[in-house]
């Protein structure tokens, strides 16, 4: 039977080999937030600063991120779905989650890329367990299972008031619309939801960012764009020294 015995066995000439290759592995920040709080907005800026010093980035994003999960978010997002229970909804956010992980996120980390992912199981955890009440512990239960747990570095939750927020993503879809562009124009289902769901998705947002306080950072998102990226910038220094 094999037994491990311990790095004092270990050539010092592999172990010189070995530990470069682990540490190389890359880091994986998701951003996350009510619609409108400008998620899509930082992520661009930050990955921007992030290539400019030299880094690996891969910019992603959920529902979606490969050809079989955008092909799910057209389902979820487009106003025209009717009729979608809670239950099925965050099926088919795992479904796409659990993909995007094996084709696109682990193989980048592996290849030590910094993963920006717009949104990630915390959006799947304040919109379904929250929003839709079906609980915290049914989406962490599928997060284990799905996606071997996975945990993101860092977590850059974008908070601000929800009128404001989704005031925003409405006012840039129905932009999108009158310009006749796909993706956005059609991705209105979540913002025809009440001010109470919001509101709840905002309150579960905030205790997953109180229980894992040393992943998830919470910034104030009410101010500029640039205001917002300066924060952010301070946070990924600080906790990722990147
Ligand atoms: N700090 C800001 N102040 C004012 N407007 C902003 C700010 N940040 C982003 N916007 C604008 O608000 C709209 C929503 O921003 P963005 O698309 O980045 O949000 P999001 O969080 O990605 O939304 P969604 O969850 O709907 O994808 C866009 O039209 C964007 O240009
Ligand atoms: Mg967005």
């Amino acid at each position: 039977m094999y037994r491990h015995k311990g790095a004092s066995n270990v050539h010092p000439y592999l172990l010189a080999a070995i530990i470069p290759q682990m540490s190389r592995r890359g880091k994986f920040i998701t951003f996350e937030g009510l619609d409108g709080t400008g998620k899509s907005t930082q992520l661009r800026k930050l990955a921007a600063v992030l290539r400019a010093a030299g880094h690996k980035v891969v910019e992603t994003r959920e529902p979606g991120g490969t050809s079989t999960g955008e092909r799910i978010r057209r389902v979820l997002l487009d106003s025209g779905t009717a009729g979608l229970s809670p239950l099925a909804e965050m099926a088919l956010m795992f479904a796409s989650r659990a993909q995007h992980i094996a084709e696109v996120i682990e193989p980048a980390l592996e290849h030590g890329s910094i993963v920006l992912c717009d949104r990630f199981t915390d959006s799947t955890e304040a919109y379904q367990g929250s929003g839709r009440k079906l609980g915290t512990h049914a989406v962490l239960e599928l997060h284990r299972v799905l996606c071997g747990d996975l945990q993101p570095d860092l977590t850059i939750l974008l908070d601000s008031n929800p009128a404001m927020s989704v005031g925003r993503a409405r006012r840039r879809n129905q932009r999108a619309s009158r310009r006749g562009h796909r993706g956005h124009g059609d991705e209105n289902r979540f913002e025809q939801e009440t001010r109470a769901f919001f509101s709840r998705v905002r309150d579960g947002y905030l205790a997953i960012a109180k229980r894992e306080h040393g992943r998830v950072a919470v910034v104030n998102a009410s101010g500029t764009p640039d205001q917002t990226h300066r924060q952010i910038r301070e946070v990924v220094s600080r906790k990722l020294k990147l």
